[in-house]
């Protein structure tokens, strides 16, 4: 699977991982854009959107009290747990679309969550922030100055946390390899990471059952879930950095 990139694997020190949300469909939550992305016959894309949350919070909480009881519930599955492994052989970058933190309960110590996490949640309006990890029961939550509370996540059209952005460009320029997995990079500006990689001749291999807008320009492309597929790199790696 891995062979002609098994030469350049000793020179590999630095692992940037991009991941979306196909990483996290083998532990049962569903991603976005595949068969699995309706809700109630909403498309989740149309649901998390600031025009829908105004138009109707307490449908958009629905939808996230869902996700969240999902997710809590979720575990993570071989291939969360093969990148957390490989952190015991290189520096190891995860940067993820995902809100739902299963990188980091498998173990990876080293998570960007571009896109926010399904546990934060803020105020519309005011600063208010917390972390809430119990079901909220009255939707839409209100924050204490009597505005509506929000999940702390990046909706469509709202730009990425800054901070989080600007490093993420860092360790996607600093490379030297590159796995984009699980995920059709379709959103920006998440999808121009494998752009800053290549600039700095980083191997990009891309994992994901299905051909993506980049696949073309991938080092590599490997056709098969993230489960089978990274388990397999990482014992190929081991061999060679041990
Ligand atoms: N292993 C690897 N890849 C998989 C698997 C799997 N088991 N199952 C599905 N995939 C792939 C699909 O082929 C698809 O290319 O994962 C990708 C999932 O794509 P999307 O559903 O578009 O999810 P993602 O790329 O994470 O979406 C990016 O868009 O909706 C917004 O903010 C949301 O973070 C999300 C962003």
């Amino acid at each position: 699977m891995f062979e002609s990139i098994k030469d350049q694997i000793k020179n590999i020190n630095k692992i940037v991982a991009v991941t979306g949300a196909g990483i996290s469909q083998e532990s049962g939550i569903p991603t976005f854009r595949g068969k699995d992305g309706l809700w109630r016959n909403h498309d989740a894309m149309k649901l998390a959107t600031i025009d829908a949350f105004y138009d109707n919070p307490k449908l958009v909480w629905e939808w996230y009290n869902e996700r969240r009881r999902n997710i809590f519930q979720a575990q993570p599955n071989q291939g969360h747990k093969a990148i957390a492994e490989l952190e015991k052989y290189a520096q190891v970058t995860v940067l993820t679309q995902n809100i739902d933190g299963l990188h980091q309960k498998a173990g990876s110590s080293k998570v960007l969550e571009l896109h926010g996490s399904i546990v934060k949640i803020k105020c519309s309006v005011c600063d208010y922030k917390e972390e809430i990890l119990t079901e909220i029961s009255n939707l839409p939550p209100l924050c204490k100055c009597g505005n509506v509370l929000r999940p702390d996540v990046v909706w469509f059209g709202e730009a990425l946390p800054q901070d989080v952005w600007q490093n993420a460009i860092v360790f996607a320029s600093q490379c030297d390899l590159m796995i984009v997995v699980g995920t059709s990079l379709v959103v920006s500006p998440a999808n121009t990471l494998p752009i800053y990689a290549k600039q700095n001749n980083s191997i990009l291999i891309e994992i994901n059952p299905e051909n993506t807008d980049i696949s073309d320009d991938m080092d590599l492309v490997i056709k098969d879930t993230s489960a089978v597929a990274l388990p397999k790199f990482v014992s190929l790696f081991k061999k060679n950095h041990n």
